[in-house]
């Protein structure tokens, strides 16, 4: 199988790097490129925060967060290979100074390489490059934000202050949440715009690098079997669980500022229920994809009343650290949508979402209505997406076997998981999406608005209506009165066990 390998050089610019984000996701993201061996001969990983430290001891910490992730499926040459790209800068995100500071620094060490392998080349190497050729004119510059949103903007106007020229490569990639309601999502891209053209600025959503998210795409754009099930007219409702055992672990100040809605639903499960609900792009790629997922989010609608939404945080949430006692933030959120368009109206869409639940667990149930004449006790067809995790299809249909009266339910179920040597982490996947100027995986300003408008209207309402937090208990599967949602169209949630 022909694994796509990066040939040309590159620089990662990682700001935020003493970060969690970058530790948990970016930093093994790039092991696992290094070991299935698509990274360049040349690339330069730096590190860019606010911590004053020597460039050995964020090397240290780099392939110590890759030793902690990997365990015991580590080879150690080629985390020293890859270890041995890494160097570090320290800086303020809102001073110009320190922006220039690290462009000279990334200007040095090519240049610097690039005679190596000039010298190289002299004494009989292989290398190609000649001493004169201005490397950086040509190197690719990623700058990942691995930033709270409110240093983006600093982040943004340094890096356009100190662009080399005007059609320097340099793409941005920006990790979810993007601004904290419509106004400042719009603010945030029109401050990009300023700077940079959209076509470099890539909006991550790790869900969107999941395998078998992606396969929702695959999936219905070549089955028309699939497809068919899933119009409208024929699907009686939709439902979407993304249950999560873990509490709110190191990050509870950022998640009691945003809670539950904002943190899962805003982003990752509009994404997912758009990529059930749009109509399939003729074309499988950016434009047409992102112009589909739009027109779905853009339609979305919560009726305001108390029964369509339920608030949930587990107990013993406000005892957690740098967590305030009186916190009413939400640690679990179900509610109940519609879409406005002619194929999806009256069609409910339930979600819920929640932490220290009894199950890590994200799947997508699509419930197709009855004939008229089936008995009430029948089940319904079911077309069931598990993608984590678990990663698989499921098609439950009905049937009577032989003579007998009893009807019985025949699943079909097949794996939607990546096998073989090319499967990779989402972030791996994603930063290689970013290198190949792959923007499907990718979000769209537009698109992100849109969902942002539908959480402000939900929020604004909660607040209206003084909702507050059922209390539920840990590992358990959360709040009861989730169950009156779906009873509002006489159905009932549909949990896999
Ligand atoms: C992140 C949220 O975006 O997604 C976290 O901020 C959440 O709170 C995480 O735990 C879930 O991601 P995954 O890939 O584990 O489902």
């Amino acid at each position: 199988m022909h694994l796509y390998h990066v040939d040309k050089p590159f620089a990662l610019l990682i700001f935020g790097a003493s970060g969690d984000l970058a530790k948990l996701k970016l930093f093994p993201a790039l092991y696992s490129l290094a070991e299935q061996k698509r990274l360049p001969k040349e690339y330069y990983i730096i590190g860019y925060a606010r911590t004053k430290i020597e460039k050995e001891i964020f090397q240290k910490e780099f392939a110590d967060s890759i030793k902690h992730h990997f365990r015991k499926n580590l080879n150690e040459k080629i985390l020293q290979e890859l270890s041995s790209h890494v160097s570090y800068v320290s800086g303020q995100y809102n001073k110009l100074e320190d922006f220039k500071k690290l462009r000279s620094y990334l200007s040095k060490i090519t240049q610097s390489e690039r005679t190596a392998r000039a010298r190289t080349s002299e004494t009989g190497g292989s290398a190609t490059a000649k001493r004169s050729e201005p490397i950086n004119k040509l190197l690719t510059t990623l700058a990942y934000f691995s930033v709270p949103p409110q240093v983006f903007q600093d982040i943004i106007e340094n890096l356009g202050e100190t662009k080399r020229h005007e059609n320097e490569d340099l793409r941005l990639i920006l990790e979810k949440p993007f601004g904290e309601d419509a106004n400042s999502a719009r603010e945030l891209f029109h401050f990009v715009a300023r700077y940079f053209k959209e076509e470099n600025v890539y909006l991550l959503d790790h869900y969107l690098g999941k395998t078998a998210v992606q396969s929702l795409l695959h999936l219905r754009h070549s089955n028309r079997l699939i497809n068919m099930m899933m119009k409208g007219p024929e699907v009686s409702n939709i439902q979407i669980t993304a249950f999560e055992k873990i509490g709110v672990t190191s990050r509870a100040g950022y998640f009691d500022q945003v809670g539950t809605i904002k943190d899962m639903v805003q982003s990752h499960l509009m994404q997912i229920l758009a990529l059930i609900t749009m109509s399939i792009p003729i074309t499988e790629n950016a434009e047409s994809l992102h112009r589909e997922k739009y027109s779905i989010l853009s339609a979305l609608k919560f009726i305001e009343s108390k029964n369509n939404i339920v608030l949930g945080q587990y107990a013993g949430y406000t005892e957690e650290k740098d967590i305030p006692e009186n916190s009413k933030t939400e640690t679990f959120a179900a509610m109940r949508l519609f879409i406005d368009r002619e194929s999806w109206y009256k069609t409910p869409i339930y979600i819920r979402t929640g932490k220290k639940l009894h199950e890590k667990h994200t799947y997508i149930v699509v419930e197709l209505k009855k004939f008229a004449f089936q008995p009430k006790n029948e089940e319904p067809n079911r077309l069931i997406f598990e993608l984590q995790p678990d990663e698989k299809i499921n098609i439950r249909l009905v049937n009577k076997q032989g003579r007998t009266s009893h009807y019985r339910e025949i699943t079909t179920s097949d794996t939607l998981a990546c096998s073989g040597d090319d499967c990779l982490p989402e972030h791996s996947m994603l930063l290689l999406d970013v290198i190949r100027k792959r923007r499907l995986n990718f979000l769209s300003f537009e698109e992100i608005i849109a969902t942002w408008q539908i959480i402000d209207n939900i929020l604004a309402f909660i607040q209206r209506a003084k909702l507050k937090p059922e209390k539920y208990k840990d590992s358990s599967p959360g709040p009861k009165a989730q169950d009156n949602l779906t009873a509002i169209d006489d159905f009932k949630w549909f949990d896999i066990h």
